[in-house]
Parts: C-alpha cells; structure tokens; sequence
C-alpha cells in the first residue's frame, strides 16, 4: 500500500489527455488502483482519477457512501473504470456541488447532464455499463473529466459559486452532507 502525492491543479499532468489502458498494461492496473485507493482514502475523497497521482493513464475509481446520495439511493461500493465512456441522456441538466482532491478546501456548483450512460472495464476485465443520475452520475463525470485533462472549474458557468468551501459555508452559498458518525472526519472531496 502506497498513499502518493496528490497532484494540485496547475500541475501539467492534470491538464493531459491520459492514454487508454492496453492490455500490455494489466497487471501493473492492479497496483496503480491500489495506490489510488490508499490516496484517495487519506484524503477523504469520493473517487480519483489515476493522473491525479500522476499517471496518464484512463482509470478512475469512485465509493460512495449512502449519506451523500438521495434519499432511496444505495450507497455505491468502490467501483475501478478502465477505459471508461460517458454519454449523456437526455437534455436535463443537475446542479451539484464539487470539490476534488486537486483543489482542496474549495467547492464550486457545476452543471452537469443530469443523466449518464457509463462504461468501462472493471480490473477483472468484466464489462461495467450503467444508467445512472443523481450524484453517481455526477462523481462518474467529475472523474472522467479528469482523463482530458479538465477539472470542475472548467466545466463551470457561474464562477460566483466557486471558492473556499470556508467562505462559501460561512456566507451561506452552500452547506455540506453531514457524515452519520460523530468522529471528527475531515470534510471530504470529490
Ligand atoms: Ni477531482
């Protein structure tokens, strides 16, 4: 287990269009999503996508607990996409509060298809093709952004809504999910 360095925005390697996975790069995936997933959880994240710890390569990874979905919504157990696909469904467009791992202490209200079809190949291989909306669909985008090189910011609109999660909290621009338990989490990232 390898917690790395999470890259900040303004680091050229987030900025990259990341490389497709080749078969010829499987058995090092394994060890790249386990290093993904120790410095996601260090961070308090709800996924990553691999550039992030400084691999070009087309692999994210999310979890997500049930007190950040909406309500009848079941949590999502740590999903690993390869090569993934996104594709919007329909015209609708959700607005949703981000942070990432790349920008900590900040938050901004993006928009995004309120509705996705995903893809992608899970690290035994198996085919991953889901419909999903809500704040699923948002994490999936947020993540899959990440592979071209865009982070949320640049999927914004309204840049009033963009800022330290401090001073938007404070000033009641936004509030945050509260976790279920009572310990002393850190508030978490995208
Ligand atoms: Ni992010």
């Amino acid at each position: 287990m390898t917690i790395r360095p999470i890259l900040r925005a303004g680091h050229p390697v987030l900025r990259l269009t990341a490389a497709p996975v080749t078969d010829s790069d499987v058995s090092e995936i394994a060890l790249l999503v386990e290093d993904m997933y120790d410095s996601m959880c260090d961070a308090g994240g709800a996924g990553i996508a691999a550039p992030q710890i400084g691999v070009s390569l087309r692999v994210v990874i999310f979890e997500i607990p049930a007190y950040r979905l909406d309500e009848g919504e079941d949590a999502i157990p740590l999903q690993v996409l390869i090569n993934p696909t996104i594709e919007p469904l329909g015209d609708e467009v959700a607005l949703g509060w981000e942070g990432c791992l790349s920008l900590p202490g900040m938050r901004g209200e993006v928009p995004r298809p309120a509705r996705i079809r995903y893809t992608g190949l899970d690290l035994d291989g198996q085919l991953i093709d889901r419909t999903v909306e809500g704040f699923h669909a948002l994490v999936v985008q947020h993540e899959v952004y990440h592979l071209d090189g865009i982070l949320y910011p640049g999927r914004m609109t309204d840049m009033s809504r963009f800022g330290f999660t401090q001073g938007l909290v404070e000033g009641g621009v936004c509030t945050l999910p509260v976790p279920p338990s009572d310990d002393d989490e850190e508030q978490e990232d995208d």
